[in-house]
């Protein structure tokens, strides 16, 4: 029985890989990758290395072992991550694993917005496969956020159309430590956790206390859902990402993003970090 970690190069997995590197042995986990000169240095740990493509069912049929306890990342590519993921939990069914974790979106059915659908068609998959369960419904990543920092400062503005809606976000750092938990801890199976940061921030907030901190001005600049599309794809985006954005500021105006549980700090045993401090961090890296 090994820990198996799929998206185990991507951001978010390869800390949770360092989380168990924490807990476990190396010949425990297992990485679930697409690319293994990506996942070199992970076999170099001693990390055992499974070779597989959510787009492809057969490369899966070797992912998972009897017993194994699975962490499925969602994956990137939207469109695309229902028939993904359905492969990756009839593999997993198949090859009678005891535990499947999955990294869902906070508010399960509630996050009636284009990014939530595809997490409440895998949820419905996971439910309907009988396997036992776990399912982490990630808010959003504050590490996000500040990507694009140095331009925030140079324009001296962030656009938006999510008003005064809160997100309640925390640190990629945080939602791989609450996984690290359930994949290492006896308990868990079954339960639905709603993962968020502490304090829920508005988007006039996170201006302020970049201006606070850079002792430059920015501001947040609300706009209208039809005026921030149109300046989107002014600014040369696609139709679907500008739409997609757009969709996302509208669930936060909405609120669906702002639910601060305090299941994430309970989970992981501290405070989330704070997004002041994810602004620090990210203005020290400039
Ligand atoms: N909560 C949020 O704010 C938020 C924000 C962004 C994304 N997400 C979701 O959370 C997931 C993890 O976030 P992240 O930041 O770690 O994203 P990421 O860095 O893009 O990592 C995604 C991982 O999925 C793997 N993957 C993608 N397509 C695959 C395929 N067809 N077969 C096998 N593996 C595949 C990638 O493999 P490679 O390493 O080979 O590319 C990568 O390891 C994302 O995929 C997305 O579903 C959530």
């Amino acid at each position: 029985m090994s820990i198996v970690v799929t998206g185990a190069t991507g951001q978010l997995g390869q800390l949770v890989v360092e989380g168990l590197l924490e807990k476990v042995p190396a010949d425990q986990i297992a990485a679930v990758v697409r690319n293994e000169e990506k996942a070199a240095p992970l076999a170099a740990r001693g990390v055992q290395v499974r070779i597989a493509d959510y787009d492809q069912p057969d490369t899966l049929t070797t992912a998972f072992h009897p017993g194994d306890k699975v962490l499925l990342i969602s994956g990137s590519e939207l469109g695309k991550r229902v028939p993904q993921h359905q492969a990756v939990v009839d593999a997993a069914r198949a090859a009678g694993v005891a535990l499947l974790a999955y990294t869902s979106i906070l508010g399960g059915p509630k996050a009636d917005f284009t990014l939530g659908r595809d997490h409440q068609a895998t949820e419905e998959i996971i439910q309907d496969s009988g396997l036992p369960h776990v399912l982490l419904r990630n808010g959003f990543y504050s590490d996000d956020y500040l990507n694009g920092l140095a331009d925030t400062l140079k324009r001296g503005r962030i656009d938006g159309n999510a008003g005064s809606g809160k997100v309640a976000s925390a640190t990629r750092a945080d939602f791989a430590a609450a996984a690290v938990t359930v994949l290492t801890e006896d308990g868990h199976q079954g339960r639905t956790y709603e993962l968020s940061g502490d304090t829920a921030w508005t988007f006039t907030d996170l201006a302020a206390e970049i201006s606070r901190r850079s002792a430059t001005e920015v501001t947040y600049n609300n706009l209208a859902p039809a005026e921030r599309r149109t300046a989107l794809l002014q600014a040369g985006l696609p139709e679907a990402i500008a739409d997609l954005l757009v969709d996302i500021d509208d669930a936060i105006a909405r609120g669906l993003l702002a639910d601060a549980s305090g299941d994430l700090s309970r989970l992981i045993g501290r405070p989330t970090t704070p997004i002041t401090e994810t602004i620090a961090n990210a203005l020290k890296a400039l």
